[in-house]
């Protein structure tokens, strides 16, 4: 899941293990890392980093380049064994991989049968095994094996390779998934997410698909899987430091959550114009036009980003008069879809990485639609394979249960509604001018809505020793449900569903007694007497009712047993400002239960296998 990688004048140990640390919040399950020091060394532990640096402790140093990886299992258990780097049959290759090499056990066949044998059970000791066959057979060097070997492997991979035989030299490719190259004085930093060199290097490389890179102490040289000269595009990493450190606070996902309020502003900054009661996107004047004569928008994404997808579908049909569906991004990229004229893709993903919705993002291209992305990762795959990118500009987001990108996502979903509205001429100038005031007021009503930590640490010592939850919503209190229902399970592993209300009664219903409690999202004006109805049918099975409701609310306090009072908000902010308090219920339950936070089992922050 996680790469890092060294070559330069540097102990390289301390750096990858520095770099490993970064790269934890990715979710993993076991770390491992390679080093030269005349003979290749490897050291590689299932579990936390921290196990690993034990290992390395007795390590001796003197070695100025060298890998490092954290896995996430794909194929074979989490263990010693099948943990990276991997080496070759003479040992003397070492290689870390992310993704998934497809054809692989045809592959280990041919390679068995020339009397290879294999330690472990993955997918990428194959490849390097096969690399060492193409140098052997073809006497190539390193960087041409490689580039042999990966024309005749299917998937995806970001790989770093060291060779024992050329101590002065590391080779990196990519394929679908990301690999950045910070270029420093003397020296060069390898890493998949550049959060893991930033403190290192300002300069940074983002290696293209299906480039192939030799990095020496001195020297880059990149070239194309048909052995075309590349040349390397340097930027300026803009990463702030602040964002990826703790400062303070206990866990990143609490900071997240209390970051909502400037995360929110950064959002809508240049945006949001009160005073000319207009909503400008810069990235999309190219495609007004489009916009203008769309028949449809088909939002693609995962996981939470999905349900700001569903919150958007709700503003847009709304507010654009645009008619919205939402996929997941995995159904969508299987089926056949049918793209017609007129239709718009809009990919949402908080890392621009996931392999799904990059993969339905590059299906959508390819069928001819525009495709627009809402994205918080700047240069990102998905921006990269998009025609326009709308940045939710939240900061770097550490915990692996997203907050503040999801909130900032819905906040783009929210500007997008009215900006399409008021280009398709939908919406009255004084209904946009009103909703634009309000709106600028998220961050200080953000803010106020915080202050129910207390409360929901309170809940949380109720919520806590139950084993199910139901999560209700109706209109755009549903997709919130469903965002409060996934923050629970992702971190309290407490079973967790999200339901419209409307439907508890065609099958959950059966669920209720007194050990089903049921949090009702009913912050939202327009259903409020039905959303009465289903409190009551709740209440009536002896099911704990927790309710999310507006500040001036008179008759749901009447009726739940815990009452978590949000300040009253239109219906573009109710979706934030309701599913603050459940980002913290998420959270305090988890602290409960003792579970890990911001790194809980199984999880990991982007998913870039599918
Ligand atoms: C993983 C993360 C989720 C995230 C989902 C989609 O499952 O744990 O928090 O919502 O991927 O990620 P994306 O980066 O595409 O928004």
């Amino acid at each position: 899941c996680g790469i890092v990688g060294y070559i330069g004048f540097r102990e390289a140990i301390p750096v990858l293990l520095k770099g490993l640390k970064r790269l934890e919040y990715r979710g993993y399950d076991s770390a491992g890392i390679a080093v030269i020091n005349r003979q290749l060394a490897v050291y590689k532990k299932c579990g936390k980093v921290a196990n690993l640096e034990l290992v390395c402790g007795e390590a001796s140093l003197n070695s100025t380049i060298g890998i490092g990886h954290t896995r996430w299992a794909t194929h074979g258990a989490p263990n010693d064994v099948n943990s990276h780097p991997h080496c070759s049959g003479s040992g003397k290759l070492a290689i870390v991989h992310n993704g998934i090499f497809e054809n692989y056990l045809v592959i280990r066949e041919g390679l068995i049968k020339k009397g290879h044998i294999f330690e472990s059970e993955t997918d990428t000791e194959v490849i390097i095994h096969l690399i060492e066959d193409v140098k052997r057979l073809l006497h190539v060097p390193l960087q041409e094996a490689v580039r042999l070997a990966l024309r005749q492997v299917m998937g995806t991979y970001a790989i770093v390779i060291i060779n024992e035989e050329n101590p002065g030299e590391l080779i990196a490719a990519r394929k679908s998934s990301p690999l950045a190259i910070g270029v420093g004085e003397q020296e060069y930093f390898i890493a998949s997410d550049a959060t893991a060199i930033v403190e290192f290097a300002k300069n940074i490389i983002y290696l293209d698909d299906h480039q192939i890179a030799r990095i020496t102490y001195d020297s880059l040289h990149v070239v194309d899987i048909d052995n075309h000269e590349q040349k390397p595009h340097i930027c300026e990493l803009e990463i702030e430091l602040d964002f990826i450190e703790k400062s303070g606070y206990e866990h990143f996902m609490f900071k997240e959550i209390f970051e909502q309020p400037q995360s929110i502003k950064n959002c809508m900054q240049c945006r949001l114009d009160t005073e000319r009661a207009l909503v400008t996107f810069d990235e999309l004047e190219d495609y007004k036009t489009e916009i203008i004569n769309a028949r449809r928008i088909i939002i693609v994404s995962c996981g939470t980003s999905w349900h700001a997808g569903l919150i958007g579908e709700y503003f847009i049909e709304k507010y654009g008069e645009l008619s919205v569906e939402v996929e997941y991004a995995s159904e969508f990229r299987y089926r056949s879809p049918i793209i017609n004229r007129g239709d718009i893709v809009l990919a949402i993903s908080q890392s621009g990485e996931t392999a799904d919705t990059l993969a339905a993002t590059e299906l959508a291209k390819a069928e001819g639609a525009l495709v627009l992305c809402i994205c918080n990762v700047v240069g990102a795959s998905i921006p990269r394979a998009s025609h326009a990118t709308m940045y939710t500009n939240a900061g770097i987001e550490i915990g692996v249960a997203s907050t503040k990108a999801f909130s900032s996502q819905v906040t783009v979903l929210a500007l997008l509604s009215l900006y399409i509205g008021q280009i398709k001429e939908k919406i009255q100038p004084q209904t946009a001018a009103g909703l634009l005031t309000e709106l600028s007021k998220l961050p200080s009503v953000i803010r106020k809505t915080l202050q129910c930590a207390d409360t929901m640490q309170f809940i949380a010592t109720e919520l806590h020793n139950f084993y199910n939850c139901l999560f209700l919503g109706r209109g755009v209190a549903f997709p919130v449900a469903l965002e409060g229902a996934l923050k629970l399970k992702e971190i309290s592993y407490i079973h967790a569903e999200g339901y419209p209300a409307a439907e508890m009664k065609h099958g959950p219903i059966a669920l209720i007694d007194d050990k089903m409690p049921v949090i009702f999202i009913a912050a939202n004006n327009d259903s409020y007497e039905k959303i009465i109805n289903n409190i009551q049918e709740v209440k009536a099975r002896k099911g704990m009712v927790i309710a999310i409701v507006a500040e001036d609310d008179t008759e749901i306090k009447k009726m739940a047993d815990f009452i978590v009072e949000v300040p009253q908000v239109n219906d573009l902010m109710m979706p934030i400002i309701s599913t603050i308090p459940l980002q913290l219920l998420a959270y305090y339950s988890a602290l409960l239960r003792n579970c890990d936070v911001d790194q809980p089992r199984n999880l990991a922050k982007s998913v870039t296998v599918e």
